[in-house]
């Protein structure tokens, strides 16, 4: 049995189909006059994959901070399964509410494998003194969570990289492990900021699965992206954030067929919208590819695309 260091994979109550599992009510966001996020309210259920898009500088990653302890909103209420989420971030992971960031924060010096063996503390019993003395508890806690570890990287597609430094892995394997680090905390929900920023179509397709693998497991999604093909494929829902207000939520059919969505964001080409030419480079390389050409090696290096 693993009872003394973990908790089961899915944790809290309601893990069934039906239940709430986010319920975010009038989040709003104040940074001096500047209203990031205004009056939101949102959803996700158990068992849902939900979208939230949106222009560049719409709000949606301070949402996401709003949601996950970072900022404490100005006014609104978060709730995790009924219950009122903590201001305070590891509080939240610790509830069952896991995400990655938009600017990738691994730890860059440290291997594939103890980088998810990070992402498990809040789910071991084990405190520091325990860690620090490798008593038996701690070893056998220890075994425990690098097993779920590599269970994780094998999900991502990562195990043979685990003893790899973090700062050495391609872009998109940094993103992915980013996602097993989140998944390492056993979250009902998790937060996606913009999981394929600056992958390739095939990275991107990859994520795709795992999202859905994540579904399976149990994990509700909710996921930024500025690839409309990934959410409209991906999402049960969506919900349109334009200068920090809910300006259209629905289906993916619903959300593409309406006029104030196109007007103010997928008709709208933003000039210099870092996300879209970022694609646009991305489209080329991969003609290229199937051209045979792979002179310029414009592909890599590539940054994620945001605007700060
Ligand atoms: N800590 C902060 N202090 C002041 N202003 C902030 C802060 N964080 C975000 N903002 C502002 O809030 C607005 C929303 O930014 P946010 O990063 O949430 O947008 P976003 O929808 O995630 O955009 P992107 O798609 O480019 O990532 C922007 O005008 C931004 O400059
Ligand atoms: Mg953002």
């Amino acid at each position: 049995m693993t009872t003394t260091s973990t908790t089961p994979a899915t944790p809290g109550p309601a893990a069934g189909p039906g239940g709430t599992v986010l319920e975010a009510t009038g989040v709003t966001m104040r940074f001096g006059g500047l209203t990031a996020v205004r009056g939101v309210d949102l959803t996700v259920d158990s068992g849902e994959i939900v979208g939230l898009i949106g222009p560049n500088g719409a709000g949606k990653t301070t949402f996401f901070n709003c949601l996950t302890g970072l900022y404490v909103p100005t006014e609104g209420t978060v709730k995790y399964r009924g219950t009122v989420l903590p201001h305070r971030s590891h509080l939240v992971t610790k509830a069952g509410v896991a995400r990655t960031f938009q600017n990738i924060r691994l730890f860059a010096n440290m291997t594939v494998l103890e980088n998810v063996l990070v992402g498990r503390h809040t789910r071991t019993k084990e405190g520091l003194w325990s860690a620090l003395l490798r008593g038996p508890g701690f070893r056998k806690a220890e075994r425990e969570s690098e097993e779920r570890a590599m269970e994780l990287l094998e999900f991502t597609g990562l195990d043979a990289k685990r003893d790899h430094l973090a700062r050495n892995l391609a872009y998109g394997e940094q993103r992915k492990l980013e996602i097993a680090r989140a998944l390492a905390s056993e979250p009902g929900l998790l937060l996606l900021d913009e999981p394929t920023a600056g992958m390739n179509p095939q990275e991107t397709m990859a994520t795709q699965e795992l999202v859905r693998a994540i579904r399976r497991q149990g994990t509700a999604v909710l996921v930024i992206e500025h690839d409309m093909r990934f959410i409209f494929n991906m999402c049960d829902r969506v919900a349109v954030l334009v200068q920090g207000e809910k300006l259209v939520e629905g289906s993916p059919q619903v959300v593409q067929s309406d006029e104030r969505v196109v007007a103010a964001y997928l008709g709208t080409p933003f000039e210099g919208e870092p996300g879209e030419s970022e694609a646009a480079e991305v489209r080329a390389a991969e003609a290229r590819e199937a051209g045979g050409t792979s002179s310029s090696g414009s592909g890599e290096g590539k940054k994620e695309g945001e605007g700060k």
